[in-house]
């Protein structure tokens, strides 16, 4: 008898059950979704109260689809701090496919959760206000997912705007779930820790020993050559970059969000040298993480537009200032800008320093042709 890939005989061979020819144990879509459970989640508070809005069914519906979509992101977001977790990424395993091509998913998910703020402010603030009362004190404050997917990608509790409006929001099971996701390695810092052991770089010399030098004086290792190709780049106005420059590349600083010297150096290695083969799938990484930290800025700024229009400026369910303390996160967490500031030290693609060829050969990807 012919067998399907599940093991199973083909429908047609399948005894009837109650008219329908479907097995009592076969995969059936309504209870492998668990629609019963799903769309029996809606209760609003104002049917409760006996007094029906007909726009909090969007509400609750617009806010559950958010929950879910910000679970698929920890699931994609856990799975890469996973592999980074690893001793060595292998650059010529999946490793590295998989992980830029999950972020590049969790990039995609974000721009809908962006769009999906369109389909809520098709209520009006008035419709909204049949029922906000009705809401006090639950808000997006306390969404506990939200805050884990900050903390996952590497947002301190130190580096939040008005960290206690969360703590005292949340309640303790919540709270410790957000504790722990911010005790774990985050991403900034597992993608930190991967930039310090860049490969490579097998001559030690030539990479790190890195001083800065008199104008003119080249030293014949990279980072000292480049400074001084920066600085011949830098506008009298500019000059005091140099300064920011060695504190970002050479002495490093304990500002949270900032990357160690040694991975801020990879970084920027990579960003100027993308067009090499081996560097393209790292660059994508850099870049999509730039990517998500814009598509939340985005949400933030989108949502307090919806806000301001909802609500203007009375005090949000949760109790905060409202659009106030959204400004305020909207402006201090970002959660990647360490990256962004990288792009202060480039330098035109033509004035480059020219890497040695053994470590033109090791980025690229060439065969020698055989004669014919
Ligand atoms: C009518 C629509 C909405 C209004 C008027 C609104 C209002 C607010 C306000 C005023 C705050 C600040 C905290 C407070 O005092 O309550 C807040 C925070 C928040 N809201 Fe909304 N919200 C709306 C829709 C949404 C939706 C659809 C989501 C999706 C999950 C959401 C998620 C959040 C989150 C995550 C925060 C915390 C943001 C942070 O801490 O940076 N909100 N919201």
């Amino acid at each position: 008898m012919h067998f399907n890939r599940c093991n199973r005989p083909p429908y047609r061979n399948l005894p009837e059950v109650n008219g329908s020819p479907f097995m009592a144990s076969s995969v059936y879509y309504k209870n492998y979704l668990e629609l019963d459970t799903l769309l029996n989640a809606q209760h609003p508070e104002s049917e409760k109260a006996g007094k029906p809005a007909h726009d909090e069914m969007l509400f609750i519906i617009v806010h559950q689809t958010y929950e879910l979509w910000f679970k698929q992101i920890l699931h994609e977001l856990n799975s890469i701090r996973h592999l980074f977790s690893q001793q060595a990424i292998n650059d010529n395993a999946p490793d590295m496919q998989v992980a830029v091509h999950r972020l590049k998913r969790v990039a995609a998910i974000l721009q809908v959760l962006v769009h999906q703020i369109d389909v809520l402010e098709t209520m009006t603030p008035l419709d909204f206000l049949d029922f906000r009362d009705l809401l006090r004190p639950a808000s997006g404050f306390q969404s506990y997912q939200f805050k884990i997917i900050e903390a996952v990608l590497g947002l301190k509790f130190e580096q939040r705007f008005e960290q206690n409006y969360y703590v005292s929001h949340l309640r303790p099971e919540e709270l410790e779930q957000v504790r722990q996701a911010e005790r774990q390695p985050s991403l900034l810092h597992l993608v930190q820790l991967w930039l310090e052991r860049m490969p490579f770089l097998y001559q030690p010399e030539w990479w790190n020993d890195y001083h800065p030098v008199a104008p003119g004086n080249e030293a014949g290792n990279f980072w000292t050559d480049y400074r001084w190709l920066y600085q011949q780049s830098l506008s009298a106005e500019e000059q005091n970059n140099l300064e920011f420059f060695d504190e970002v590349l050479l002495r490093g600083s304990s500002a949270p969000g900032r990357l160690t010297p040694a991975a801020s150096r990879s970084a920027l290695f990579i960003m100027l040298y993308r067009d090499f083969p081996m560097l393209q799938l790292p660059f994508q990484l850099i870049n999509t993480l730039l990517d998500l930290d814009e598509l939340m800025a985005l949400w933030r700024y989108r949502h307090l537009n919806m806000v301001q229009r909802m609500i203007g400026s009375r005090i949000g369910t949760g109790g905060s200032s409202g659009k106030h303390y959204l400004k305020g996160a909207l402006e201090r967490h970002y959660i990647f800008s360490a990256f962004a500031e990288l792009t202060t030290f480039l330098i035109e693609r033509s004035r480059l320093p020219q890497l040695p060829l053994q470590l033109q050969q090791a980025l690229g990807y060439s065969f020698e042709r055989r004669a014919p």
